[in-house]
């Protein structure tokens, strides 16, 4: 299946990322034909105030996938901003998008809310979803893997696809079906959500030390005060780390002896901390191998790749429109 699918270059990558995006994107390019690209067009729409170097943003980003198992010899790894046709067909697409479809949308409502400290009543805010839409059926995409908070992007872009065959008489691109990721249910440090802005996150490329004192002074269950005395792991937060990276034979077991006051809980954080180790330690090698230069002709090739392709699907959207004539 043919997968397009983006993230905006927004700071150093955590836990919660690869447990909810990563995970599944990697998993993906085993068996499909996966487009995985640096959206800074859209990072710009919410943070265009912020004077952020977005290229070395963008270039840290493809690091982290890399670093983390994104193949680029498998999956092709670009930067919107270098594929001009992504702003070609956001603007054709605008003419036909009725401003009803991106007011009413639920996504927009909720980040004006949660980002009343930014000045986003914008035109690029606004129109987010149509850039979106841009993105993904340049590339003729089937599947999108997404979060919830994305699904109304995608409801968009299905409309607006029909709207643009219906109004052209072309049948130029695919409806394409979400892949719905669960969101990452692993909490921050201090049990809120994961987030760089809340410095409660361990990111994929901390060092071992960094993530064991991280997790050294993670809060427990606030009624261990002694190592024997009996806890509940369900509502101690290095008890969701070790559901989501720890085996469960290990994980049933620290159940049992947590509830037992048999383990103390710097020895529970110590299996912990071996765990986020096992997944780090191979990215932290990989890693290793990388550097700039690198990662720019990585990305120089997969931007060559995806603007070839993003061309041709160019060429019948310009005959389409300027033409009113169908090669499809
Ligand atoms: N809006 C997505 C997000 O914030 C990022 C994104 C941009 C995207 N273009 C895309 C995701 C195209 C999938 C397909 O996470
Ligand atoms: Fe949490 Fe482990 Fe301590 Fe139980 S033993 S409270 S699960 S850290």
């Amino acid at each position: 299946m043919r997968i397009v699918s983006g993230m905006r270059p927004t700071g150093k990558l955590h836990l919660g990322h690869y447990l909810g995006v990563l995970k599944n994107w990697i998993a993906l390019q085993n068996d499909n034909d996966c487009r995985f690209f640096v959206a800074d067009w859209h990072a710009l729409s919410t943070s265009y105030e912020e004077k952020l170097n977005l290229r070395q943003l963008g270039r840290d980003l493809v690091k982290d996938w890399i670093a983390a198992g994104i193949d680029p010899e498998r999956s092709t790894l670009f930067v919107q901003s270098a594929i001009k046709e992504h702003a070609e067909l956001y603007v054709l697409l605008n003419m036909v998008t009725p401003l009803g479809w991106l007011e009413r949308n639920p996504t927009y409502k909720d980040q004006l809310e949660q980002m009343r400290h930014k000045e986003i009543h914008t035109a690029g805010f606004l129109t987010y979803p149509v850039l979106q839409a841009a993105d993904i059926i340049l590339y003729g995409a089937e599947g999108v893997p997404i979060g919830e908070d994305q699904r109304p992007h995608l409801e968009i872009t299905r409309e607006i696809v029909r709207r643009f065959h219906h109004l052209f008489g072309c049948e130029i691109f695919k409806e394409p079906k979400e892949m719905l990721t669960p969101t990452s249910r692993l909490p921050g440090l201090d049990g809120r959500k994961m987030s760089k802005s809340y410095d409660n996150a361990i990111f994929l490329s901390d060092t071992t030390d960094e993530v064991w004192q991280k997790l050294r002074v993670a809060k427990t269950d606030p009624q261990r005060v002694r190592r024997n005395d009996p806890g509940d792991p369900d509502v101690c937060l290095v008890f969701d780390y070790h559901k989501a990276l720890t085996d469960d034979a290990t994980v049933q077991k620290i159940d049992a002896d947590c509830r037992a006051g048999a383990i103390g809980c710097i020895d529970c954080k110590k299996i912990c901390a071996a765990s986020i180790e096992r997944l780090l330690e191979p990215m932290r090698q990989r890693r290793a191998d990388l550097d700039d230069d690198k990662i720019d002709a990585i990305v120089e090739a997969g931007n060559a790749a995806a603007k070839e392709e993003a061309g041709a699907t160019m060429q019948r959207v310009n005959d389409a429109v300027f033409e009113i004539s169908c090669h499809t």
